[in-house]
C-alpha cells in the first residue's frame, strides 16, 4: 500500500549520515580507511567527503546478503513508489537487473521473446541462462537512422509461433525516447499466460510526472528494470529491479539478483536510490514539469538553428510507437555535413559541452531537473557555434571542389511529421529485415571453440559473435546464428558503405569468428 508520508523516510541515507557523524575507527574495507591513507591525487580527484563515505553497506549499515532492516525498508519504500510488489536495489546498473530477470524467467532451452535490438546485457543474460531468443524486429526511424520499439503485431506473431515461450521482454522508452505500447503488449503476454518484462532503463522518471509517458508498471508490466542513475539523482550504477507477484517467481528473482551483485555494494550508491526516490515522490511533478518546459524550449531553439534538426514526437500509435519522452534530445547536424561523432567532438572542443551519446548521424542529450535556463542557453549557443563553424567549413570545401550547392542533407526531412511519413518501418538492415537463422543457443555458441574465417568463407558457418552495423544499431548476426549468403552480402555492403560496426573482433568485417565445426 502506498503511504505518502512514509515516502519521506530515507533509511539508508540517514544511516550513512549517522555513520559519518559517529567518527568510527574503521577496521574494515577499503584499505584507504575513510580517506586517511588515500593518495593525494585521488583525494583531489574525488574529494575527501566522497572517500569518507566510501564503504560497503555491510560495514556498519546493513548486511546486504540477508537484506534485513534498513535495505529491506528502503526497498519496500521504492517498490511502493514505483508501483511494484518488490524492488531490489542494484549497484551494477540495469545491466545486472536485465540479466537477473532473464535468469528468473528462462532456463536452459527455454524460449523468450525479445527485441532484436536489446541492450547487450540481455545477450549476456541469455548466455548465462542458456535460453533461446525469439527475436522481434523493432521499427526503425529511417530518417534518423535509429531503432524505435517493437511493434505489437510483431510480438503477437512471436507469441502465436512460440506458444511455449516463457516471457516477453521489451525495451521502452527506446534510447531516443520512443515508448512502446506496453499496455497492449502486457495484455497479449498475459493472454498467453506469460509475464511481460520491460527494460525501462531510460524511464525511472516516468512515474513521477503526469505529463510524461506512462511507466511500465502502471501499464501492466510484471517486472521491469530501471536505471536510477540515468535520469534521476542516483549515483552512477544505481538501478532497481521491480516485480509484481504472480507471473514472475519473485523468490527466484531475488536469488538471481544476489548471485549477480557484489557482496560489497557501496553504501552511497544504495543511499542515492533512497534519496532519489524520496525526492521524486515529494517533488517529481514539479521538477519534471520544469524540465519538460526546458526541453521544449531547447527543442524549439535548436530547431531554429540553420542546419540543425531535432527529433520530436512522432504521431501516436504508429508502427509500435505509442508515445515519446521529450526529455531526450536527438540532434542531427547532417545538413552541415557532420556525423554525430563530429558534432560531439566540436561541442566538446569548442564549447565544453558533453553529450550523452553519439552515433554516426546524431547526438543524444538528456534534459533533466538538474538543468536550468543557463544550461539550456549554453547548449543552444554551443550548437549555434558548431552550426556556424561547420557551415563555413562546408562552404570552403565546396568552393575548393568548385561546387556551389550544398549537398542534400542525409538527415531527417520533417522531424515533427507523423511517424509513418517519417519512414517508421520494420527493417533490420538498410531496407528489409534479414531472416534470422538460429543454429544453436547464444550460450552454446559462446562456449564453443571458434575460428576466424574470411567473410566470403563464412557462408554456411555459425557465427561466434555479435555484429551490429550503425545505423540503425540492430544486430545482423548474434552468436549461434547461421551466416547466410544474404547476411554476408549485407555485411559486405555495410563495410563498403563504411558503416560503423559494433560487436565483432574485426570491425572492418574482412573476417568473422565462427563456431568450429
Ligand atoms: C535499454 C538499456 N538497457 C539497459 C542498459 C544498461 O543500463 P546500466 O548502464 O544502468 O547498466 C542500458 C544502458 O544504456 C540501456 O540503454
Amino acid at each position: 500500500m502506498f503511504d505518502r508520508t512514509a515516502q519521506d523516510e530515507t533509511p539508508l541515507t540517514d544511516a550513512l549520515l549517522e555513520y559519518r557523524a559517529s567518527a568510527m575507527a574503521a577496521f574494515h574495507t577499503p584499505g584507504h580507511k575513510l580517506g586517511a591513507g588515500a593518495p593525494a591525487d585521488l583525494v583531489e580527484a574525488v574529494g575527501r567527503r566522497m572517500l569518507e563515505a566510501d564503504f560497503g553497506i555491510a560495514n556498519g549499515l546493513e548486511d546486504t546478503q540477508e537484506s534485513r532492516g534498513l535495505l529491506a525498508r528502503a526497498e519496500t519504500l521504492a517498490a511502493q513508489a514505483w508501483g511494484a510488489d518488490i524492488a531490489h536495489f542494484l549497484v551494477n546498473g540495469s545491466t545486472s537487473g536485465v540479466q537477473a530477470l532473464v535468469l528468473a524467467v528462462a532456463g536452459p532451452g527455454d524460449m523468450i521473446i525479445v527485441p532484436r535490438n536489446s541492450h547487450k546485457s540481455l545477450l549476456a543474460g541469455l548466455i548465462f541462462s542458456g535460453a533461446h531468443p525469439v527475436y522481434v524486429e523493432p521499427t526503425v526511424h529511417l530518417g534518423w537512422g535509429v531503432a524505435a520499439n517493437v511493434p505489437t503485431r510483431g510480438v503477437l506473431a512471436a507469441l502465436d509461433a512460440h506458444p511455449d515461450a516463457k516471457a516477453v521482454f521489451v525495451t521502452s522508452p527506446s534510447y531516443n525516447g520512443f515508448c512502446a505500447d506496453v499496455e497492449a503488449l502486457a495484455e497479449h503476454a498475459h493472454a498467453a499466460g506469460i509475464p511481460l518484462i520491460v527494460d525501462q532503463a531510460w524511464g525511472a522518471h516516468l512515474r513521477f510526472c503526469s505529463k510524461l509517458p506512462v511507466d511500465a508498471m502502471t501499464a501492466g508490466a510484471d517486472a521491469s528494470v530501471t536505471s536510477v542513475h540515468k535520469l534521476l539523482s542516483g549515483l552512477s550504477q544505481a538501478s532497481i529491479v521491480l516485480a509484481c507477484r504472480g507471473r514472475v517467481d519473485t523468490d527466484r528473482l531475488r536469488a538471481m539478483v544476489r548471485m549477480l551483485q557484489t557482496t560489497s555494494p557501496l553504501a552511497p550508491i544504495l543511499a542515492s536510490i533512497d534519496s532519489a526516490r524520496a525526492q521524486m515522490v515529494a517533488d517529481g511533478e514539479r521538477l519534471w514539469s520544469d524540465a519538460l518546459a526546458l526541453a521544449a524550449r531547447a527543442r524549439s531553439e535548436i530547431g531554429q538553428i540553420e542546419g540543425m534538426t531535432v527529433l520530436s514526437a512522432p504521431a501516436k500509435t504508429a508502427a509500435g510507437v505509442c508515445d515519446f519522452d521529450p526529455v531526450r534530445l536527438t540532434v542531427s547536424a547532417a545538413a552541415l555535413g557532420l556525423t554525430g561523432y563530429e558534432l560531439e567532438m566540436r561541442l566538446r572542443r569548442e564549447s565544453k559541452v558533453a553529450v550523452e551519446a553519439a552515433d554516426p548521424r546524431n547526438v543524444v542529450l538528456n534534459v533533466t531537473f538538474g538543468d536550468s535556463d543557463e544550461s539550456i542557453d549554453r547548449l543552444v549557443a554551443a550548437l549555434q557555434l558548431v552550426a556556424e563553424s561547420a557551415a563555413a567549413d562546408l562552404g570552403e570545401r565546396l568552393n575548393a571542389e568548385g561546387r556551389a550547392a550544398r549537398p542534400a542533407p542525409p538527415g531527417p526531412a520533417d522531424p515533427a511529421g507523423p511517424a509513418e511519413s517519417l519512414g517508421l518501418v520494420v527493417p533490420t538492415g538498410l531496407v528489409e529485415p534479414l531472416p534470422v537463422t538460429p543454429a544453436m543457443s547464444p550460450r552454446d555458441a559462446f562456449f564453443a571453440t571458434t575460428r576466424t574465417v574470411l567473410l566470403d568463407e563464412a557462408v554456411g558457418e555459425v557465427s561466434g559473435e555479435m555484429v551490429i552495423p550503425y545505423p540503425p544499431g540492430i544486430p545482423v548476426l548474434a552468436p549461434g546464428e547461421r551466416i547466410t549468403a544474404e547476411v554476408a552480402a549485407y555485411l559486405k555492403e555495410a563495410a563498403l558503405l563504411g558503416l560503423s560496426v559494433h560487436g565483432p573482433h574485426d570491425t572492418t568485417l574482412a573476417t568473422l569468428r565462427v563456431v568450429q565445426r
